[in-house]
């Protein structure tokens, strides 16, 4: 069992123990290294001014990715290569996309600046064909209070691409990867006075754990949890986090269904399900930014159970499974049966998800979903709704309704759904639905949106729904 913490920063090695493993990444590397090119500003993942770049074991090779180290613990990143923007320098100078942001004056103030070049970074490194669209997506996670975009976007398109060094290049992996394959066989136990970080190398280890520590908290990405250990003084004092587990991150399709590992990222989910169920991508497109995409989970956005969460809609209507795993083996739940009140659900204390099974839609089914926010990207939800159907000429053959943001938990609509079932796809018939809609529901008022503007906007959708089924908008699943 290691004790110890062990990752490269910038190509240096760093082995750390003791109470220094517990404070947030960003913490870290300001304080503990002096790079303070990276930025602490909002610490809650939202303004993107802390991004790093960090490095995990991937076939053999080291995969780069941003997220917000504000709001990442030092554990998570154990056998892991962060790289910030001080490492990104080319042969001590500045690289192709910082010159590109002087250039273009893509900076003012400079406390956003390290954030975006390192967004932009990794966006160069991984596009064979960089265009303007993805240089906008890959700082939907990074806030500019005074230059404003144009300058920045300006400097994405101005970047000498052939000047750019890959960051293979930058960083030789082999070494690297040798340290991380080898070592993440054995688990690390991390003690101090007060606090407890378990890393299990596998899910037996993992189970034996949480049989012996029932308060343990998991923390997957940490893109909720550490939120709350930054704005409400959140201690947790056993922690378990499952980065090191190999194969807990993998997603695999079978003939009807998805399964998607606890340790997935939502990014990995979004590309997986790209081609395969495009509303869904769609929806996780929308989903916080690249960065919260990076480190947050499927998992993670299940158990932190808040109702208005984006993914469980869809796996409601969709009837996922949820894998619990224990020291007493696996057990199975349907998502449709999970949450039994705010915040509760059916989880046992030494049970875990270890992996989530999505049905894949049928031929002839339609699968709509709707995020309801003030703004388009990293924004959190005032109502969702997840519409699965089924048509036979001009009736509703089928259908099945979600909605969230309208009690204190996730809700099927069965009535609704009962009354649509075998009904003529008439304007009419949905202002109808929408009034048994909101016979089911019982929204609350709060920062995100009254009470009454929530149950408008349960009707709206109905509406919205039934005009774009006229209109041939919604495709049907072809396999
Ligand atoms: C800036 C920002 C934007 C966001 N935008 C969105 C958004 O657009 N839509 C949205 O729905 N959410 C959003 N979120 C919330 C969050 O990113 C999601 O809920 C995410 O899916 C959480 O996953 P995680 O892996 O980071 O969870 P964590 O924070 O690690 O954990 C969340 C909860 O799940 C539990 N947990 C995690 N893994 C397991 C497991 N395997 N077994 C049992 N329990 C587990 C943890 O103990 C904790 O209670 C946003 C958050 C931030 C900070
Ligand atoms: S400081 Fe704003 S996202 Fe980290
Ligand atoms: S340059 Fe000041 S916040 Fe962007």
């Amino acid at each position: 069992m290691r004790d110890y913490l062990h990752l490269f920063v910038n190509g240096k090695e760093h082995k750390i123990s003791g109470s220094e493993a517990f404070q947030p990444l960003s913490t870290f590397l300001r304080w503990g290294l002096g790079a303070t090119g990276t930025k602490i500003v909002c610490e809650e993942g939202d303004c993107g001014a802390c991004s790093v770049l960090v490095g995990k074991l991937k076939d053999g090779k080291i995969d780069y990715q941003p997220i917000n180290s504000c709001i990442q613990l030092l554990y998570q990143a154990d056998l892991s290569h962060i790289i910030t923007v001080e490492g990104l320098k080319q042969n001590g100078h500045l690289n192709p996309v910082q010159e590109a942001m002087v250039e273009c004056h893509g900076t003012q103030c400079g406390f956003c600046t390290p954030g975006f070049v390192v967004a932009m970074c990794e966006y160069f490194d991984r596009s064979k064909s960089p265009c303007a669209q993805g240089i906008k997506d890959s700082v939907t996670g990074n806030l500019c209070r005074c230059t404003g975009y144009e300058p920045i976007i300006k400097a994405g398109l101005n970047v000498d691409m052939a000047g750019i060094v890959p960051l293979s290049e930058l960083y030789p992996p082999a070494e690297m990867s040798k340290i991380f394959a080898k070592e993440r066989s054995e688990s690390v136990l991390i003690k101090t006075e007060d606090k407890t970080v378990f890393l299990p190398a596998n899910l037996a280890d993992a189970a034996k754990f949480k049989s012996e520590h029932s308060d343990a908290i998991i923390i997957a990405g940490g893109t909720d949890v550490c939120v709350v250990m930054n704005k409400r003084a959140y201690a947790p004092k056993v922690v378990m986090s499952f980065g090191n587990i190999e194969g807990l991150n993998e997603i695999s399709v079978s003939e009807n269904h998805i399964k998607v590992g606890a340790t997935a990222t939502l990014s990995q989910l979004e590309a997986f399900v790209k081609d395969r169920v495009p509303e869904f991508f769609h929806l996780l497109w929308v989903f916080g930014s690249p960065q919260i995409r990076n480190a947050g989970t499927l998992a993670g956005n299940i158990a932190n159970a808040s109702p208005i969460a984006d993914t469980p809609p869809f796996l409601f209507v969709m009837d996922a499974v949820i894998n619990l795993t224990s020291s007493k083996g696996n057990r199975q739940v349907r998502i449709n049966d999970f949450y039994k009140g705010y915040k509760k659900f059916d989880m046992q204390a030494d049970e875990f998800i270890s992996s989530v099974e999505i049905p894949l839609p049928a031929k002839g089914e339609m699968v709509r979903l709707y995020k309801v926010s003030r703004r388009k990207h990293l924004d959190i939800s005032t109502n969702t709704a997840a519409f699965k159907f089924k048509l036979n000429g001009n009736k509703i053959e089928d259908i099945t309704i979600a909605y969230g943001g309208v009690a204190a938990v996730i809700l099927r609509l069965p009535k609704t759904e009962a009354f649509l079932k075998g009904k003529q796809i008439e304007l009419d018939v949905f202002h109808q639905a929408a009034e048994l809609a909101v016979s089911e529901i019982t929204p609350i008022s709060d920062v995100r949106g009254s009470k009454e503007f929530r149950l408008q906007l349960a009707k709206n959708l109905l509406s919205k729904l039934f005009y774009e089924i006229k209109e041939g908008r919604i495709a049907a699943c072809q396999q």
